[in-house]
C-alpha cells in the first residue's frame, strides 16, 4: 500500500481522508453511567450525540497501524461527564498512543488484575496506554475533547468486559471540578 497523508481540522476534529465515522449516541451508552435515572431522563429528552470517531481503515495485518481522531462532546449524565464506552483490545497485549489536540479530559484506565490509573489530558499531552489496559476517554471540559490515537491494526476491540462490569472508578463533577470516585455499580466478578 501507499503512504497516507491526513489533515486534521480543528475545531471539530475532522480527519480527511477517512473511511469510517462512528457516531455514538446516548442510547448506545445504556448501563454505562452510574445514575440510571439521570440517564433515562436525559434520553427521554433526545438521543444526543455523545462522541464521534474518524478512522483510517488500514489493513489489519500484523505490523500495520490504525489511527484516527476521537471527539467526545461536552455534557453530563447526572453528575458524570460524557465519555466513551471504553474497551480492552481483543488482542489484549496491544498498546495505544493518544495525543490531545483540543479540550480537557481524562483517560481512565484499568487492568484485569486491579490496577487503575486516570491521566489528565490537555492539548500537547501524549499518553501511552500499555498493553492489557482498558481505556476510556472522559470529557471534563466545556468544549469538545479531541485526541489523535494510533494502535496496532490487528488489535480488535473487546467491549464485553466493560459493558458488564464497568470501570472501577468514575469521574464526577464536585464543586464545578472533576473528582475521581469509586464506581458504586462496579461488578468485581463481572456478574
Ligand atoms: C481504538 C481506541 C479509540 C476508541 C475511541 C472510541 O482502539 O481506543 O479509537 O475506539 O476513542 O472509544 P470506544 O471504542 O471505547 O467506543
Ligand atoms: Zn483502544
Amino acid at each position: 500500500m501507499k503512504p497516507i497523508l491526513e489533515k486534521i481540522t480543528l475545531p471539530g476534529g475532522l480527519l480527511n481522508p477517512h473511511q469510517t465515522h462512528l457516531k455514538r449516541v446516548l442510547s448506545a451508552m445504556r448501563g454505562q453511567y452510574h445514575d440510571e435515572q439521570a440517564y433515562q431522563t436525559l434520553l427521554a429528552g433526545a438521543d444526543i450525540l455523545v462522541y464521534e470517531v474518524y478512522e483510517v481503515l488500514t489493513p489489519d495485518t500484523p505490523g500495520d497501524l490504525r489511527h484516527g481522531t476521537s471527539i467526545v462532546h461536552p455534557g453530563k449524565v447526572g453528575d458524570e461527564y460524557f465519555m466513551t464506552k471504553g474497551h480492552y483490545h481483543a488482542l489484549l497485549e496491544t498498546a495505544e498512543v493518544y495525543y490531545c489536540l483540543q479540550g480537557h479530559g481524562y483517560m481512565m484506565m484499568e487492568t484485569p488484575e486491579g490496577d487503575w490509573s486516570a491521566e489528565e489530558l490537555v492539548p500537547g499531552m501524549a499518553l501511552y496506554v500499555p498493553p492489557c489496559w482498558a481505556h476510556r476517554s472522559i470529557n471534563v471540559g466545556a468544549q469538545d475533547f479531541i485526541t489523535f490515537f494510533t494502535y496496532p491494526a490487528n488489535s480488535g476491540h473487546d467491549y464485553g468486559a466493560i459493558e458488564t462490569r464497568g470501570f472501577r472508578k468514575l469521574i464526577v463533577v464536585r464543586d464545578g471540578k472533576p473528582l475521581i470516585v469509586d464506581n458504586p455499580n462496579w461488578k468485581k466478578d463481572g456478574g
